[in-house]
């Protein structure tokens, strides 16, 4: 059973260096109501516009608001509805329109405050509103804290796929208190978790062990501690990566470990209200075993994968369309010269991009996955 004796402090700061930026994670339990001091060197009397959902303004609208107004910050709100349905040139236009009507300018800088949608929407936003102003992201769930919040990537979605349209423009700076994970429903920690072994089965085998032998007591939020020092783990990697391919150009291409399929099955079962990290998940799984069946992991590895992912409580995938799939990977950013770059695990701990993986494989991969969902659960 874990302790948090064995665990570090719960509180730390981390670096991003990109060429053009250097901008810190604070990590620290408790520190949104003290969020006037965190955001202070930055006030130079702007406005400040904290974008979020209706239930998040809701639930944290007033403390955000007392914490920033007891400081002596110009603060407005702009909300948007919650899901991928916000992550739209339409509602972006919207938030234009409201920039306009409160006066915003070039000084005015963003609080992103949510999940990836609210940090994704912001981003987008902040770095074209007048040729671009300042942002902060206040994540407030596990996916968002470990990754959509670190590095910079901004989007919104088009019909025919996620993402398809967006801009790298790192934050100011990026916030977390673990705190707000009390209020997260399950499937959204569970979601976040699964990119923190995705952080681990690509770049540190002994996190990725580290993280499977917690994951119940992580996923039920038991211990400050240790949570803490797994989303802090989880952001160092996504912060090193980043620090080194800013623009994805190379080494930052194996974050995307799972989710050539995994965006795959989250567009196609988008209706069903699958969950990023649930659809990631998915896709390492799917990998995983062609990492496994066509590249170098060894049979050992892709079963300690294998057993870790089938840990995670994840939603029945039911039937899956291979066509619909496939329709929604050529579309996919991976793809350059008319091939698509595949993450495939070397071993764990280790990923490499692969040239070598077809349409055909892609259908094995998700038959694999049809067939493995009854035996496994
Ligand atoms: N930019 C990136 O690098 C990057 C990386 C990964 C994912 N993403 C994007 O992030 C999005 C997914 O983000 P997500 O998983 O955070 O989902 P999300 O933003 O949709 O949030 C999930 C749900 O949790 C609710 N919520 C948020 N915080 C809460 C809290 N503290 N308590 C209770 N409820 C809370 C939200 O209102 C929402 O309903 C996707 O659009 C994905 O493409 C971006
Ligand atoms: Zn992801």
């Amino acid at each position: 059973m874990p302790c948090s004796k064995n665990w570090k402090k719960p509180m730390s700061t981390l670096e991003v260096r990109t060429p053009g930026h250097t901008y810190s994670i604070r990590i620290e339990k408790g520190l949104m109501s003290d969020l006037g001091r965190f955001l202070g060197p930055f006030n130079h009397g702007q406005k400040w516009v904290v974008f979020t959902h209706p239930g998040l303004y809701e639930q944290f609208g007033s403390e955000i608001l007392t914490a920033l107004e007891d400081s002596g910050f110009d603060i407005a709100f702009i909300t948007m509805p919650e899901g991928e349905a916000s992550k739209t040139i339409a509602n972006v236009n919207r938030i234009y329109d409201q920039l306009l009507k409160q006066n915003c300018n070039r000084s005015t800088t963003f609080i992103a405050f949510g999940g990836g949608v609210v940090g994704d929407v912001t981003g987008f936003v902040a770095s074209t509103f007048m040729r671009g102003v300042g942002y902060f992201q206040v994540p407030t769930t596990l996916l968002s804290m470990v990754d959509a919040s670190v590095g910079g990537k901004t989007s919104v979605n088009l019909a025919s796929g996620k993402n398809l349209v967006g801009t790298f423009y790192q934050p100011l700076g990026v916030l977390i208190d673990p705190d707000f994970l009390r209020t997260l429903p399950v499937r959204e920690i569970v979601s976040g978790m699964a990119e923190i072994l995705k952080c681990g089965a690509i770049r540190d085998k002994t996190f990725f062990r580290k993280t499977v032998k917690n994951l119940t007591h992580l996923i039920a939020l038991m211990d400050q501690a240790p949570l803490i020092e797994t989303i802090e783990a989880a952001c160092a990697i996504k912060a090193r990566i980043v620090s080194e391919d800013e623009k994805e150009s190379g080494l930052r291409r194996i974050l995307n470990f799972g989710h050539t399929i995994g965006h795959g099955i989250e567009t196609a079962l988008s209706k069903t209200g699958f969950r990023h990290g649930e659809a990631v998940a998915y896709g390492m799984l799917a990998a995983g075993y062609l990492s496994h069946r066509y590249g170098k992991l060894s049979s050992a590895e892709w079963n300690e994968l294998r057993e870790a992912l089938w840990q995670l409580p994840l939603p029945a995938l039911g039937r899956i369309d291979p066509d619909k799939v496939l329709a929604h990977i050529r579309h996919d950013k991976k793809y350059s010269h008319k091939q698509l770059n595949f993450v495939l695990l070397e071993e764990l701990g280790r990923a490499d991009i692969s040239a070598d993986i077809s349409h055909a494989h892609i259908i094995e991969a998700l038959n694999y996955l049809t067939r493995s969902i009854h035996k496994e659960t």
